[in-house]
This record gives structure tokens, C-alpha cells and sequence, in this order.
């Protein structure tokens, strides 16, 4: 079971539109709440008539914690039943978590370049990482952060306001409407050559194909790389094994793990192409 986990009640302080089919939700908790690491996972659902069924995994935007209370804050996008229930809760309505879950990022020793790469609502964990960890925006030989953040469109990139001036921010949408014309791992592709392998370190977070494209790209490239992986779940604790999938461990050996216990966030070098189950949708958003 995840050591650190706590089941409370918070209240809706806000809950709104940020974007065509994405939402951010701002939650009140009691200020015992665990102060979350970049990475980690809440788990969400409605918490009188408790909907849905299965409460579904969120990953953290922000947080921030006052004498008498702590604020959370997160962004999804609607994909189902879950989370267009959640997008028509109001403010003072109360929803039941569990968390903070699983593991986050892990920021190694003597930085220099550090890149993020996300797509869609997989901006979510790597804003609070930037924000929790970054914040001075300027790591330690002082290059910025780079930050490439894709969607389908102009209309669907999200957290610009929080990214503004902490970062070196390219931008890259589908239909070219915004920035980069293509998906941000093709950008990627074509300035990887310029980052020293030894100097730098890569976190992302994304839709599927995303993360596959990535694996691709970096298959033979040393450059470290964390990725944040979605799997569906159903207890969010590791007790059901509902979200076990095959990765590549040492010796290159198969191996199964709980992504919400030994993940969400994984070695990208770990990851098989079978590692996720939305295997659909464009790779700047599903
Ligand atoms: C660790 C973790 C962190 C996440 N963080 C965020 C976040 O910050 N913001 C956000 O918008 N979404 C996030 N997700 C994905 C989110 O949990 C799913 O979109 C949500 O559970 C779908 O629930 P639903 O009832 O709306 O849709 P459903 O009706 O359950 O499913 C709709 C579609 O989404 C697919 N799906 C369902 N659950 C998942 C899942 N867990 N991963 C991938 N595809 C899924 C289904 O296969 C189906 O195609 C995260 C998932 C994980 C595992
Ligand atoms: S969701 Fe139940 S074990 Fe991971």
C-alpha cells in the first residue's frame, strides 16, 4: 500500500472552464493534508452520493498549504463519465480524496538543463514540478527551464499564465495554429542535438502516443528521461493490481508493476509500448 495516503473531504472553491474540454478545480482541505511531490496523484470522486463508483486519478497542478487549511488545485480534461461529473460540480460542493499517491519525479544532483515536454492536460504534474522545484528558473549554471507544451490547438494549451517568465517556453500545436506546426516531440527532434547528454535531464507527461514518439526518439540517446504514465485505476493504493503493467527492468527483464505504488512517473527507458492503455488520439493530445 502507499505509505503516505490520507482520505479527506474537501470543498469546492472554484471549478471552471480553463479551455474547450478542460476544467481546473480548486479544492479547500484540512490542513493536515499531506504536502504532495511533484509527480503524485490524488484520487477524486463526489463525496455524498459518491460518483462515480471508482474514484478517478488526478494528478496534482498546485498546492499550497496555509495555517488552517490547504489549497489543491487541479486541471483535467473531460474523457468520460467521471470527470463530466466533476465538471458540473459547483463551489461549496464536497469531494472525498485520497493522497497524495504514488511516486513523483526525482530531481537528480548538479542540473544544469532541464527540459519538460508536455502534451494536453499532461501540463498538470509538470507545472507544479517547475513551480515546487524550479521556481527560481534558473538551475544551477543558470539555464533556463525549456518547456515545450503541445496541443490540438491554440484554443486547448493550457497553464500559459503559470509558465510565463519561468521558463524558456516553446509552444507547438497540431494545426499550426499556435507556435510549432507539429507534434512537440518532432520539435524536440530537431534541437535535441544541440543538449549535452550529460548536462540534462527530461521530464514529461503526455498522451500515449506522445510517450511512445518519445521512447522512439530517445531510444538511443542517453539523455535521462522521467515520463508520467496514464493507467486506468481503480483503488489508486495498490491493492486491486487493476493498474498493473509490463515494464522493462533491470537486465532488460519483463517485469509487472502497480502504477499507482511503483509509478505513476517511470525511467522512459522502462517503458514498453504496451505500458499504457489509451493508445489513440494525436501525440500533443489525446
Ligand atoms: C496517475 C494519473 C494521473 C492523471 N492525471 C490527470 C490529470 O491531471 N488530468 C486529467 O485530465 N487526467 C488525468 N489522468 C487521466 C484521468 O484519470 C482519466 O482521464 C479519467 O480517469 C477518465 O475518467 P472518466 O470517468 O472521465 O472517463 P472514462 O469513461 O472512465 O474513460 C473515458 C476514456 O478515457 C480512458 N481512460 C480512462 N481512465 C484512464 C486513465 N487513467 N488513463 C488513460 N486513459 C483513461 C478510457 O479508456 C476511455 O477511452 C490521470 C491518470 C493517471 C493514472
Ligand atoms: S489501482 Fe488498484 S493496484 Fe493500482
Amino acid at each position: 500500500m502507499n505509505e503516505i495516503q490520507s482520505m479527506m473531504t474537501g470543498v469546492i472553491r472554484e471549478n471552471r472552464k480553463v479551455a474547450s474540454d478542460q476544467f481546473m478545480m480548486t479544492v479547500i482541505l484540512p490542513p493536515s493534508f499531506p504536502i504532495p511531490a511533484p509527480g503524485q496523484f490524488v484520487m477524486v470522486r463526489e463525496a455524498n452520493r459518491g460518483e462515480p463508483l471508482l474514484a478517478r486519478p488526478l494528478s496534482v497542478y498546485g498546492f499550497q498549504k496555509q495555517d488552517d487549511h490547504a489549497v489543491l488545485e487541479l486541471l483535467y480534461r473531460l474523457a468520460g463519465r467521471g470527470t463530466i461529473l466533476f465538471s458540473k460540480m459547483k463551489p461549496g460542493d464536497e469531494v472525498a480524496l485520497i493522497g497524495p499517491l504514488g511516486k513523483g519525479f526525482t530531481i537528480p544532483e548538479g542540473l544544469t538543463r532541464v527540459l519538460f515536454i508536455a502534451g494536453g492536460v499532461g501540463v498538470a504534474p509538470l507545472i507544479f514540478l517547475l513551480q515546487d522545484r524550479f521556481l527560481t528558473a534558473e538551475t544551477e549554471k543558470g539555464k533556463k527551464p525549456i518547456f515545450y507544451l503541445g496541443a490540438r490547438n491554440v484554443n486547448l494549451l493550457v497553464g500559459l499564465e503559470r509558465l510565463n517568465g519561468l521558463c524558456d517556453l516553446k509552444l507547438c500545436t497540431d494545426d499550426g495554429s499556435q507556435g510549432y506546426h507539429g507534434p512537440v516531440t518532432e520539435l524536440l527532434k530537431s534541437e535535441i542535438e544541440g543538449y549535452d547528454p550529460k548536462e540534462t535531464v527530461i521530464f514529461a507527461c503526455g498522451p500515449t502516443p506522445m510517450i511512445l514518439s518519445l521512447g522512439r526518439l530517445l531510444k538511443d540517446n542517453p539523455i535521462p528521461c522521467q515520463v508520467s504514465i496514464e493507467e486506468r485505476m481503480a483503488c489508486g493504493l495498490g491493492a486491486c493490481l487493476g493498474c498493473v503493467v509490463a515494464i522493462r527492468g533491470p537486465g532488460r527483464k519483463r517485469e509487472y508493476v502497480r502504477v499507482c505504488l511503483e509509478g505513476p512517473v517511470f525511467d522512459l527507458k522502462e517503458v514498453l509500448p504496451t505500458s499504457s492503455v489509451d493508445m489513440q488520439g494525436s501525440e500533443n493530445e489525446s
